[in-house]
């Protein structure tokens, strides 16, 4: 059966293409909903793509993945820097999890070089540009074959 894979993604993400093209690029959440779409099924996995500015929706949707999805990926965006609360909720559900950025976290302003997902996080993809999710996706596919 094809595995299902939650692919996350936090608060301003549905700006893409417009929102600050010099950093991230011209892709559309929508192109990169397709991309990964295309790639997973290439791998034999589903793809369940959301976006929410609001952090407890996001802390929902962790919670209920646990009942049914076998990894998650996420891009939490701001709450990267400032949400325990899905800390908590990634550390409770347990599931395989990639934290995905767009941009290299490292290179920009400080108070973005630490994020509270990336102690629970099996691995961290940061910098790749949209191509980033894709890998998530390869990286997700071999921790759970
Ligand atoms: C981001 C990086 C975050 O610092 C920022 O708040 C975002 C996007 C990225 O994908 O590069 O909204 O997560």
């Amino acid at each position: 059966m094809a595995r299902k894979v939650l692919i996350l993604n936090g608060p301003n993400l549905n700006l893409l293409g417009t929102r600050e093209p010099e950093l991230y690029g011209a892709t559309t959440l929508a192109d990169i909903e397709a991309s990964c779409r295309a790639h997973a099924a290439t791998l034999d996995m589903v793809v369940d793509f959301r976006q929410s500015n609001h952090e407890g929706e996001l802390v929902t949707w962790i919670q209920e993945a646990g009942n049914d999805h076998d990894a998650i990926i996420i891009n939490p965006a701001a709450f990267s820097h400032t949400s325990i609360a899905i800390h908590d909720a990634l550390r409770a559900v347990g599931l395989p999890l990639i934290e995905v950025h767009i941009s290299n976290i490292f290179q920009r302003e400080s108070f973005r070089h630490h994020s509270y997902v990336s102690a629970v996080a099996s691995g961290v993809i940061c910098g790749f540009g949209p191509s980033g999710y894709r890998l998530a996706l390869s990286a997700v596919n071999e921790m759970i074959s």
